[in-house]
């Protein structure tokens, strides 16, 4: 596997590769790699010719007070990681490489970004689309692959590709999970033990949610209610959102009468703050998008 730490021998690289007429499947990451992770990695590796993953802790889209020192990082074992995924070529820059000085352009995410993460986290969503623009114009990919994981992300990401005109397919994987369900996440190694074990009651209210979606109730207002009243009967859980939304637009709304939806989870367990979603689609109703590939 080869390793880039700046863009200018990296696009050599492609340039290369690309006139060999080769598909090319962009990663990217933040690092401290785990399963869900891989799971993007074995996807690209299968659909693409060439595979290039990128590690950056990208620290436009991390607050004030948010976790950016201690946010977890082990190169060397990312590294060995993809490696063991068959990626070709892992872009790791330096923030001076990213935001060199007198950086002073910025992508603006539109509405899908006011609301939930982007609510709890001003400026967050530019941070990433801002960064994630850089990603895809340095490595000219075919596809991009994101994990259901961080749904509004992929939905504020494919817009942006979409507005922006970017010319590749930005494609969703399913979230990957512990058997215990929990979903694996970078942020998870903060847990306590004790935590972690409260965390699971995330997995368990989508699972609620799901359960009485297959039962019949059909209201959001009530499917919301059972979501805050399983996270809240968990000893130490503190809610910053749990809603039931468009799948498309995250709009409020009223019934899943006749549309599937997006359950979507912000909480707080002591210091660790975890996300987790899962899509409702009621018997007979279409489903919210062809899992796994999306075309721009
Ligand atoms: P990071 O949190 O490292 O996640 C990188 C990618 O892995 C994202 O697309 C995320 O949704 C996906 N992912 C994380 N956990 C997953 C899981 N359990 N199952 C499936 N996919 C999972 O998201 C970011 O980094 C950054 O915001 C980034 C897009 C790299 C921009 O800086």
């Amino acid at each position: 596997m080869r390793t880039f730490q700046q863009v200018s021998p990296l696009r050599t690289y492609l340039r290369e590769i690309r006139r060999e007429g080769k598909i090319i499947g962009l990663v990217p990451t933040m690092g401290a790699l785990h399963e869900g992770h891989l799971s993007l990695f074995r996807r690209a590796r299968n659909d693409c010719d060439l595979v290039i993953g990128t590690v950056f802790v990208n620290p436009t889209q991390f607050g004030p007070n948010e976790d950016l020192d201690a946010y977890p990082r082990n190169l060397p074992k990312d590294m060995q990681l993809a490696a063991q995924e068959h990626v070709d070529a892992l872009f790791v820059p330096t923030v001076e490489e990213m935001y060199p000085n007198g950086f002073q352009t910025t992508v603006h995410a539109g509405s899908l970004s006011a609301d939930l993460e982007g609510k709890h986290r001003p400026g967050h969503f530019d941070g990433v689309v801002t960064v994630v623009a850089k990603l895809f114009n340095i490595v000219q990919a075919d596809r991009a692959y994101f994990g259901q994981k961080d749904y509004q992300q992929f939905l504020v990401i494919d817009q942006m590709a979409r507005d922006l005109n970017m010319p590749l397919d930005v494609v969703m994987l399913p979230t990957v999970r512990e058997a215990s369900g929990l979903a694996l996440s970078s942020r998870n190694a903060y847990l306590q033990p004790d935590e972690k074990e409260a965390a699971l009651v995330l997995y368990r209210a989508l699972e609620a949610s799901r359960e009485a979606v297959a039962a019949g109730e059909r209201s959001s207002a009530t499917l919301e209610a059972l979501l805050r009243q399983t996270l809240l009967s968990c000893h130490g859980v503190k809610v910053d959102y749990a809603v039931v939304r468009h799948p498309d637009t995250l709009e409020p709304l009223e019934s899943l009468e006749d549309t599937s939806a997006a359950a979507l989870l912000a909480v707080r367990v002591g210091r660790t703050r975890l996300l987790d979603n899962t899509l409702l689609t009621p018997p007979g109703v279409q489903p919210p998008r062809p899992m796994g590939h999306r075309t721009t």
